[in-house]
């Protein structure tokens, strides 16, 4: 019999909901349950129908970080082999948005998983850290680069030295997350807003995301180059046409992702 899968994934019209499944060891990371998590999402890719995911945990944990049982003994040796944490970044090298549900505890490689996606939306209950300090090592999948990226280096500093956790409304205070809403809503509250972005024409949706994340690692100037290259680049497509001309003719339009 096949192990349960560490990541799930179900399907419902444009927008697919992802899983983590490891609820006992509070969905820690390890590099199985990475390897499902990018499988999935790279199949998902291909599927047309599908345009916005959701990626979420349970109501006590997005993920309580990377899995230290995994990697307690491991020596740099292994480490540098086996490319440990390299192949997250693949979480958001794909062309779909993805929208972070995380309730209770996002720490360390949980948080920084949150940090891949393009928006977060978190419960009342939700815990934000990189607590890597405590356990003598530092964040290794991007928290001391997006964490700082995104509530500042002074905060972020605070928290990578200190090992602290906020609560959901100083994350949102800081800008780390979109919205705070009550435990029972947050993961339908990221469906719905999943929906919405689903609805919007693909492939702008696509440049437009590209364009953000491009310019928030790069100079205004190369940011501002591509922008204008995928604004002019969404004049060859089918849904400009009739994005526009719907606006003209006062109906509604109907983009189909060409
Ligand atoms: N790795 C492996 N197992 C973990 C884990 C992790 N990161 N976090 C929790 N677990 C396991 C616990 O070992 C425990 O398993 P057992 O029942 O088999 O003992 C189970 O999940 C439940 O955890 P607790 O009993 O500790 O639950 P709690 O409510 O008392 O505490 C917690 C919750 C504060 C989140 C605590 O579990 C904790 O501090 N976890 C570790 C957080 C952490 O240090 N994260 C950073 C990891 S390193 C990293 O992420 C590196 C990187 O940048 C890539």
């Amino acid at each position: 019999m096949n192990p349960e899968p560490l990541v799930l994934h179900e399907i419902d019209g444009p927008v697919a909901t992802l899983t983590l499944n490891r609820p006992k060891a509070l969905n820690a990371l390890n590099p199985e349950l990475m390897d499902q998590l990018i499988g999935v999402i790279a199949d998902l890719d291909k599927n047309d129908a599908v345009r916005c995911l959701v990626l979420t945990g349970n109501a006590r944990a997005f993920a309580a970080g990377a899995d230290i049982k995994a990697m307690a003994d491991s020596t740099p040796t292994q480490m540098v082999k086996e490319q440990r944490f390299a192949n997250w970044s693949d979480v958001q090298r794909y062309s779909k948005p993805i929208i972070a549900a995380v309730s209770g505890f996002a720490l360390g490689g949980g948080c920084e998983l949150a940090m891949l996606c393009d928006i977060i939306i978190a419960s009342e209950t939700a815990k934000f850290g990189q607590p890597e300090i405590n356990i003598g090592i530092i964040p290794g999948a991007g928290g001391t680069q997006r964490l700082a990226r995104a509530i500042g280096p002074y905060r972020a500093m605070e928290l990578i030295l200190t090992g602290n956790q906020i609560d959901a409304q100083e994350a949102y205070a800081a800008g780390l997350v979109n919205r705070v809403v009550p435990v029972e809503r947050y993961l339908r509250e990221a469906q719905e807003l999943a929906a919405e972005i689903a609805a919007r024409p693909p492939i702008a949706v696509r440049l437009a995301r590209e364009a953000v994340r491009y310019g928030a690692d790069t100079t205004v100037r190369d940011g501002l180059e591509i922008e204008r290259r995928n604004f002019y680049l969404l004049f060859d497509s089918a849904d400009q046409k009739e994005g526009m001309h719907a606006f003209l003719e006062k109906r509604k339009a109907t983009f189909r992702g060409e």
